[in-house]
Order: C-alpha cells, then structure tokens, then sequence
C-alpha cells in the first residue's frame, strides 16, 4: 500500500471517524431512521408486521407466547411452508425467470445458472424422492455436501416435506458426522462423491461410509455425483442423486406447517465437549433471517446481485445463503472453492463478472487479501458494489477500512454485523442507509432487538465500560432449544443473568453508547470466524493413548484472529512420544472433529499450571501461546510450574496447508 494510502487509513483510525450513510443510499433505502422508534414503542406489533412478508397458509393469531420463558413461540397458530415461502411464491408471482443461483464451481468455467422456475422443478423432485425413500415429516436428515445447487435443494426438499435437516460442514470429519446423526438420531444422510477444493477433488463419501457403518439406523444414502471419483457402494443403502431424484415429477403439493415446527438443527460448539444442537423453527426463523437480510444488506431484489461468501454448513450459509435470501426473492452468487484458485484474484473476478452488488464475509478473508496485496483486487473492476458486509468475529478497525477502502472503492458502506448461530439472524449491526458506522463497531441492536451490555451482576453499565452482552427480549429467529436437552438450554443461556439471554461475548459500550464487541468471554475460540470449544479440543487429544492431560487455548493470531494452541503431557508409557509426535496428534484431531481444529501448535510440557483447587490457568498458557511475559502466578498450586514449562517447551508450530 502506497505510503499516502498508509497515512489516510491511520488518520481515519485515530480520528475515530464516524461515516454516515451514502446520500443515494439513505434516499433509496429500504427502510428509514424512523423504524428505530417504531421498533421501540411496540416491539411485538413490530414483528407483527414484519410476519406480513411471508405467505402464510392460516395467519397467526399472536405474534408472541412468552408465557413459559425461555421457551418461545412465535407467530402461534400460524401455519406455512418454508419451501414455498423461499420458492413457489416467486415463480408464482412471474418471477420464474429470475436466476436464484448464479453458481461457479471452483474449477474454472465450471458454472451453472439456476432461475427460481428451475429451482422450484428441482425442489419438487428431490422432496418426491425424499417422500420414496421412506423420509416422513419430522424426521430428521443429515446433509454433508460440497457447495453445490444440489445442497441448497436438498435443504428446501427437506424443508418442502417438513423434515427437519441438520447440515453438517464438509470440513467436518466423519467421527463428527457420526456425533451429530446420532444426536438427533437422522436416518437418511444427503452427500456427494466429493467437491472441489484448492484445485482438486476432495471426498466427502468415504467420511460418511465410516459414519454410516456407526450409525445402524441409517437407511439410505443418496449421493450426488459432482467430480466422478470412484466411491465405495453399499447397495440398498447408497442411491445416486441422478437415479432417485432426476426421474420424480416437478409436481409437489407442500403442506403447510405449524409456525413452530422444526426447520432445522445446526451444531455448534459450546463449553463442553458435546456439541449442541441448536434447534431453528420455522416461522419466526424466516421472519428474522428475510427481513435483517431486506434492511441490513438494503436488498432490492429486482436489480441487486447479493454474495454471501461463507459456507452453507454454517448458519451464516443457513441463514444469508439460503432461507434470507431465497425468502426475498434475492439472486445470489454461491462459489464453491477457495478464494486463492486457481489464482489470489478469485474472488474480484467473480464479482466483475456478475456484478455483484453487495458482498458478505468474514474479517479473516478480508484479512487474508491485505496481506495479498491491494494490487490483486485491483485487476477487477469493482465498481458494482454497493455495500460490503463483515460477519463471525470481531473486525478490527485496520481491515474494515481496507475493505472499505480498496474494495469498496472508498464509497461502499461496511456493515459489521453480529449475531450467533443460536441468534439465527443478525442482531447488532448498522441499517446502511440510516446508521451512521465507526470502524471495529457494529454499532447498535437492530429494531425490535434488546441487546444489554452488563456487568458481573448483570446490572446495565454506563457509556465508556464493559462487561457482557446480554439480549433481554425474546427475537424470532431465536433458538427455540438445544435438542433433546431443555435443561442445557436453560443453563447456558438463560441462567448466568436471571431471564435474560447470555451470548456468551464480551462487550463494551462507547462514550456515545455504541456497541464493541470484544469476543468470548467462556471457552469457546473464533479461529476464521469459525467457532470452535476448547474443552472439544482437549477431550480429542485425552482420547489419544500416548496423552495424560491436555489444555488448549486460543492464541490471538494476525491471520485467523484466533489459533488453536494445545498444551499436552504424554503419558508416562509414550516416553517423549517420538519424533512425530506432534503431527500425529495433530493429524488426530482432525481425525476426530476435523481440519478446521487442528492445533496450529502443540506443546509438550511436563506439567500445567493450575490452581489449588486443580483447576487449568488457561490465561497462563495463553501468555506463553502469545508469547508474552506470562501474567500473575500467585494462585497457582505451585508458582514453579510456569518456569518448568518455559524451560522444557518441545515447540511445534506448524503452518496450515
Ligand atoms: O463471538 C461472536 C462471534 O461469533 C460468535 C458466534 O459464532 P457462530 O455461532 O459460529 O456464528 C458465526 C456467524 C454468525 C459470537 O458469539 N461473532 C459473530 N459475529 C461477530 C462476532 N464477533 C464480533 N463481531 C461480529 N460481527
């Protein structure tokens, strides 16, 4: 970056600048200040009104029961089909010929453009086959695909014929896979032969194999055929995608469900080893995820092409990818790969070549392109943008001008959006065309949202302090339990402040009231904006036999804003664990959760520091793992330990592939 750029972008920093939305922007926006006031007086006649933007097959009669908190229900008595709302309606409303998907597989030219009217066709077929292989409303799907259409219309098939899915992502590994079907106990899994990744083929069908053969009540797979690998086959239980789905009739009448029937369960990693099921209901979810996707990212569905660049087994992919969207009637873009194939200009190609008006990220990619250079993004004309979107962790104020500046031209506003997988849709984030925005902030709650910074006893604290982020009224998308587990709903997230929602971050208020967000304050790490538990971590490395004892934690890292750093002590019977034994324990890892946990250092130390009670000093470990002069000792049950370890560090780093 040229050295008058450097100087501007650290001037604005300093200054603390606020931007104030874009004139055109605020005259054409979907939705004006005065919707903040709106929000307040009426909180539930606001979400009322918002309901109105959904097809509903018999209208609610309340918009709201929050007599038995925390167990909400939304739009009571109200009964509609998510696949209709996100599908039908729009070729129904002449909208058929609206591309839906503009889709581009990672290898080059690999690209597949898919109109709502061929969108609802395949919806239809695949809810068909669904209905053949025996799926029945309320029966739960496992979905570990690549980024490909077919993903999206097996979620919208599930949806269509009322079985909840859980999608799990492809990075995930099959041990994973195996936790999560037997959770909710899915009896079809959805896959591919595999996908494209950095340039290659990459299997997912071997994963599942070794899943389903743990998984005994698993009656069939259906597999789409997306890169020809030769794959293992069990028949009566493996049918292809082309073979079950590619005959059925286009032809499917959808039934039309209670507002709170399960629409789907998504995991994700909490304080304990066991991840959680959170479970997404239908009405409220597509209220919250249509209408923050209509006035966050100012959506006009006529003209706008809208890019979320994050995967589908994620929520943001749930929520931004699919149902937002779709319920909008929005045509987006889905890419496959990574963003560095075939080359570090992907990404900026793809958006000149579909003139993508509003792109939606995580901090760690736009980091990732500033350490690529400006001169890359630069080779692509940007122009069509309008409005850039960041979403997973916090951003720091460097990258959000960057973004700002370089990709959006220095006119597009950036939206720092927070919210969780539990959360469902955004909840903390500037209105484009209303709110003003700082950078590194994500400004205030959005209407009809409560959010609360307190302290430890959970009392509001004053502009300029920090302390938790809590959320005190009910939202629609929310969480409407962990499944199967009513009492771990409650406990983590309604009990640490009595009847107010605990998100688990930490926070702090600005001089002029606005929100930061400062990350997790429990056990859980943002690595790439991906959420990833501790405890998980540490409970593989004790599965491995040559490991005692095991304490990870999260070291703050330039690239994925947070690393994985695990601290282990070999059992006596490993010996020093040999040459390899830090690749081997990393390549257990991901074995057991997947790539995406795999330690980026391992250290093999003689003890841990812990305190009289033997509980782990995880902040200890971090000073070491951040190389930094290691904090106060005097709690520790022996003050000798910390130099023990400095002194006997069998270091390890390791760089990603
Ligand atoms: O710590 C917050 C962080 O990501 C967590 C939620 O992760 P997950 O459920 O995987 O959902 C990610 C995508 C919605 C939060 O508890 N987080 C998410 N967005 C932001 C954020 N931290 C700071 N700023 C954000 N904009």
């Amino acid at each position: 970056m040229s050295d008058s750029t450097q100087a501007a972008l650290s001037n604005l920093m300093h200054e603390q600048r606020h931007f104030d939305p874009p004139e055109e922007l605020a005259r054409h926006a979907n939705v004006s200040a005065d919707v903040y006031d709106e929000a307040d007086r009426d909180p539930v006649a606001f979400w009322g009104k918002q309901a109105e933007r959904l097809t509903w097959a018999e209208p609610f009669t309340d918009v709201l029961d929050w007599s038995n908190p925390p167990f909400a229900k939304w739009y009571v008595g109200g009964k509609l089909n998510a696949a209709y709302n996100c599908v039908d309606r729009h070729v129904e409303a002449g909208n058929g010929d609206r591309v839906a998907f503009h889709w581009v597989g990672e290898p080059e030219g690999d690209t597949r453009d898919l109109t709502y009217a061929e969108l609802k066709d395949e919806v239809c077929r695949a809810a068909n086959a669904l209905v053949e292989l025996g799926v029945q409303t309320g029966d739960r799907v496992a979905i570990y695909m690549p980024m490909i259409p077919e993903t999206v219309v097996a979620m919208l098939a599930c949806a269509r014929i009322g079985a909840p899915h859980t999608v799990v992502f492809g990075g995930f590994s099959s041990q994973a896979l195996v936790d999560r079907i037997q959770d909710c106990d899915a009896r079809v899994v959805i896959t591919a032969d595999g996908g494209y990744r950095r340039g290659a083929p990459a299997s997912l069908k071997p994963a599942v194999d070794e899943a389903v053969e743990r998984c005994p009540d698993v009656r069939s797979v259906l597999v789409v055929r997306r890169t020809g690998q030769d794959v293992a086959w069990t028949e009566g239980r493996d049918v292809w995608w082309h073979d079950a789905v590619g005959g059925q009739s286009t032809e499917h009448t959808p039934e039309a469900f209670d507002s709170e029937h399960p629409l789907y369960v998504m995991y994700t990693s909490g304080t304990t080893g066991k991840p959680k099921g959170i479970l997404h209901t239908t009405g409220g979810y597509l209220v919250g995820t249509s209408y923050t996707h209509w006035a966050v990212f100012d959506l006009k569905p006529e003209t706008d092409v809208f890019w979320t660049a994050a995967d589908i087994g994620w929520v943001t992919g749930h929520s931004y990818i699919v149902y937002g969207p779709l319920a909008n009637g929005t045509t987006s873009v889905m890419y496959e790969g990574t963003p560095d194939t075939p080359h570090k200009g992907r990404w900026w190609e793809i958006i000149s070549q579909y003139k993508v008006n509003i792109l939606y990220c995580a901090p760690t990619a736009i980091r990732t392109f500033m350490k690529w250079g400006k001169e890359i993004p630069e080779k692509s004309d940007l122009s069509s943008l309008r409005l850039l979107g960041s979403v997973g962790e916090p951003i720091n104020p460097e990258a959000w001008i960057w973004y700002r500046e370089v990709i959006g031209g220095g006119h597009c506003p950036v939206v720092d959006t927070w919210w969780q997988t539990e959360t469902g849709q955004l909840m903390i984030s500037p209105l484009p065309g209303v709110t003003s925005s700082k950078p590194g902030s994500a400004m205030k709650a959005l209407p009809g949202i409560s959010a609360v910074v307190v302290d430890d006893v959970g009392k509001p604290v004053s502009k300029g302090e920090g302390g938790y982020l809590t959320l005190t009224q009910p939202w629609p998308a929310m969480l409407r339990t962990i499944w199967g587990d009513d009492q771990r709903y409650r406990d983590t997230y309604w009990s640490r402040f009595e009847g107010v929602y605990f998100a688990g971050d930490g926070a702090k208020l600005d001089e002029e009231g606005d929100i930061w967000l400062l990350g997790r304050v429990d056990d859980v790490m943002n690595v790439s904006g991906h959420r990833l538990s501790t405890t998980e971590i540490e409970s593989a490395l004790v599965s491995h036999p040559k490991v005692a004892e095991a304490a990870v934690v999260g070291a703050k890292d330039e690239d994925t804003g947070q690393a994985v750093c695990a601290f282990v002590i070999l059992r006596e019977s490993a010996g020093d664990g040999g040459q390899d034994i830090v690749e081997e324990l990393r390549a257990h890892v991901a074995k057991e959760i997947g790539k995406i946990a795999r330690p980026r250092q391992i250290m093999v130390v003689p003890e841990l520091p812990k305190t009289r009670s033997g509980k782990i000093m995880r902040r200890l470990l971090k000073d070491v793992a951040e190389e930094r002069e290691v904090g106060d000792v005097t709690t520790l049950a022996d003050s000798t330990v910390m130099d023990l370890i400095s002194e006997n560090l069998k270091d390890s780093g390791s760089d990603e592939d």
